[in-house]
């Protein structure tokens, strides 16, 4: 089993705008160790979410290679490509995106059920059910199971959303401005039950995010710059 959980080579990506191309990416490299806590900080603008999106198989770069836990993501099928997204890569955003019909417990189980298909379900919602509660119960949600995300408040609303992240053991956690949307403490709150999975689960995990002080937390800090990393 190798060391490094992902690998980014040369990755490219532009946004055309009219006649002009925005050169978003110009040449990003990097790897991430498996087990680490890597955060992505540069200013607001700066392609983080760009980058994220590419790692994280919600876009495509315009060239350059990704390759997740040794697997090359680059001529997957579509289907294949889901798969990989549905498996391997746990995503968690600044605004939650939550399915607002649904209730805590749904909003997680909804991820299981896609996770393991129409056929599979039957055999498998039991235990998914104690998987979900116990999920939320260690995130402090035991008590909210019912409640939808409009009566949440923004910390718990970010907590489901890193429940539904993780409850189908990705191998790698992306988070985009999780805390962006909080007020301090519950930043920190957030931040720490981050931390907690991947010091205490191995799950890697990175963050990106324009607050300097928020990427100290990580084990190591690139920067956007430029279109590429240093
Ligand atoms: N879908 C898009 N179409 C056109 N331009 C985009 C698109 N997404 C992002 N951009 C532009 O690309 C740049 C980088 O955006 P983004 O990756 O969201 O930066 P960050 O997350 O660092 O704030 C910004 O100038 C943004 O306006
Ligand atoms: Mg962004």
């Amino acid at each position: 089993m190798s060391d490094v959980m992902i690998d980014v080579a040369n990755v490219h990506k532009s946004y055309r705008m009219g006649r002009t191309d925005l050169h978003v990416l110009r040449g990003v490299r990097l790897t991430v160790r498996r087990g680490e806590f890597l955060a992505v900080a540069g200013a607001s603008g700066s392609g983080k979410s760009t980058l994220l999106h590419v790692i994280g198989l919600l876009d495509r770069p315009d060239k350059g290679t990704l390759h997740i836990n040794g697997e090359s993501a680059d001529d997957l099928s579509a289907s294949a490509r889901a798969r990989m997204r549905r498996y391997d890569i746990g995503f968690v955003f600044q605004f939650y995106h939550l399915l607002g019909e649904l209730n805590v417990l749904d909003n997680v189980q909804i991820a299981q059920m896609t996770g393991t298909g129409v056929f599979r379900w039957p055999g498998r919602a039991r235990q998914a059910r104690r998987d979900a509660l116990k999920l939320l119960e260690m995130l402090g949600l035991g008590d909210r199971l019912k409640h939808r995300p409009k009566d949440l408040s923004g910390g718990e609303r970010q907590r489901v959303a890193i429940a539904r992240a993780l409850i189908n053991r990705p191998k790698v956690l992306l988070a985009d401005e999780p805390t962006g949307n909080l007020d301090s403490a519950t930043g920190g709150e957030i931040l720490s039950v981050l931390k907690h999975f991947n010091t205490k689960d191995g799950q890697t995990l990175v963050l990106v995010t324009h607050d300097q002080r928020l990427a100290e937390n990580a084990d190591r800090i690139v920067r956007l710059t430029d279109g590429k990393l240093a």
